[in-house]
């Protein structure tokens, strides 16, 4: 039996890189072994996947040996950065660089990068919309990411540019579910106007990538996005409506109304949700769904992750 081929997974003990990690465990016909990186292998999650059959190796974007080690022997390299942790587009170009320096090094032959879109190429600094951020930025998070395919494609790495959408786990984690008003009623209040938001099941995420890892070549260079359905706030409000037993109305606000709400990163995520209504299509034509379920078959609507999750929604 031929050898099956190394997938190193960064951020293998969260929500993208342990889709992909469990996708790949999940299917001995793959070819594919998973090694999941981590900077605790002692920790629970991380047990979980060596329970799994995964190899856990200890490493840490921030300390280079460590990264060319964990990556070196490797047919593929899942690369995700952790904005969320630090807030700071800087630091998440300087893990960018590492990896795409660290995945050149040890001779990666496809490097499988999760990055969004430059907002600055639809809304030019000079556009007053939406508010300019730390000096240079519109969207941070995203603008950084795809600053940082540069990173890859000098290194010369064999790239796909990986897109995920909204994940549907920020109605339970991300303080984006809905919240009781003061009329007791609950209500999702979002700045999405009628437009659609794209979206998937997190743990689709990495589903989809290992599509991507097993059709290979025909992605080097390409960019994928992904989403398992693209629904209204309002189509939204109404299936969870459905799903909880209980109204959800969708509260449509202003995007300067979400931006000073004051929760850290609320100006962050107002442009991006401005980015998501202003430029419906192109946001929507960027994740394809029939090319997310080619990828990924088991990939669910927003009603099938509902009969699954809503229960975990925080709903006060
Ligand atoms: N939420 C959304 O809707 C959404 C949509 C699109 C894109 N994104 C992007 O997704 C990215 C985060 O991915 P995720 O949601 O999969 O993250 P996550 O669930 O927060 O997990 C990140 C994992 O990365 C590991 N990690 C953190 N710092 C590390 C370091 N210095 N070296 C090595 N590993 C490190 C941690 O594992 P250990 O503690 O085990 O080391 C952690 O489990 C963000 O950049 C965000 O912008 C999010």
């Amino acid at each position: 039996m031929a050898e099956k081929k190394i997938i190193a997974v960064v951020g293998a003990t969260g929500a993208q890189g342990g889709g992909l990690v469990r996708a790949i465990q999940a299917d001995p016909g793959s070819g594919f072994v998973a090694r999941a990186l981590t900077r605790n292998p002692s920790s629970d999650k991380a047990k979980e996947l060596a329970k799994l059959g995964a190899e856990v190796v200890a490493a840490d974007v921030d300390d280079a040996v460590s990264l060319e080690k964990a990556f070196r022997g490797a047919h593929g390299a899942y690369c995700v950065t952790f904005f969320w942790d630090h807030f700071s587009p800087d630091k998440e170009m300087a893990e960018a660089a590492a990896m795409a320096k660290a995945a050149k090094n040890a001779g990666v032959s496809h490097v499988v990068w999760s990055t969004l879109e430059d907002t600055r190429k639809w809304v030019p600094l000079s556009d007053n919309r939406m508010p300019t951020l730390l000096g240079k930025y519109k969207v941070p998070h995203f603008d950084a990411k795809a600053e940082a395919n540069g990173f890859f494609t000098a290194a010369g790495v064999p790239t796909t540019f990986f897109m995920a959408s909204f994940y549907w786990e920020n109605l339970i984690y991300f303080g984006s579910g809905p919240k009781k008003g003061p009329d007791g009623v609950l209500a999702m209040t979002l700045p999405m106007g009628d437009k659609k938001l794209p979206g998937i099941a997190a743990e689709d995420i990495g589903r989809c990538a290992l599509g991507v890892f097993r059709r290979g070549k025909e992605f080097v260079g390409k960019t994928v996005g992904v989403a398992g359905e693209q629904p209204t706030c309002g189509q939204m409000a109404a299936a969870l409506t459905k799903a909880l037993g209980r109204e959800v109305r969708y509260n449509d606000v202003p995007p300067d109304v979400f931006r000073s709400f004051g929760f850290p990163g609320a100006q962050e995520i107002g442009n991006m949700f401005q980015f998501y209504r202003d430029f419906e299509a192109d946001c929507c034509a960027a994740r394809n769904v029939e090319l997310s379920r080619s990828l990924n078959p088991r990939l669910q609507t927003f009603d099938a992750w509902l009969a699954a999750n809503a229960s975990r929604i925080p709903l006060e």
